[in-house]
């Protein structure tokens, strides 16, 4: 079975879930290599318009396309 999903963000989300070894970025992206934790994958978002795009391979350094909503 397979599944899509659409990520409408495009930064990751910080937490310290131990409140002194510092800040945790999770992905929100989806694009990350590393999950769930941010590996800089989402700065190729920072130009995408308001249209929802597939990344081939869910991969941030594979083209990707517009496609219909
Ligand atoms: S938020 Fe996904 S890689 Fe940074």
């Amino acid at each position: 079975m397979a599944r899509e999903v659409t990520h409408e963000e495009r930064e990751p989300t910080a937490i310290d879930p131990d409140d002194h070894d510092g800040d945790i970025y999770i992905c929100q992206c989806g694009l990350s290599d590393d999950k769930p934790f941010c590996d800089g994958a989402h700065t190729v978002t920072a130009d995408e318009e308001d249209v929802v795009y597939k990344y081939e391979n869910d991969d941030s350094d594979q083209p990707r396309q517009p496609v219909d909503g």
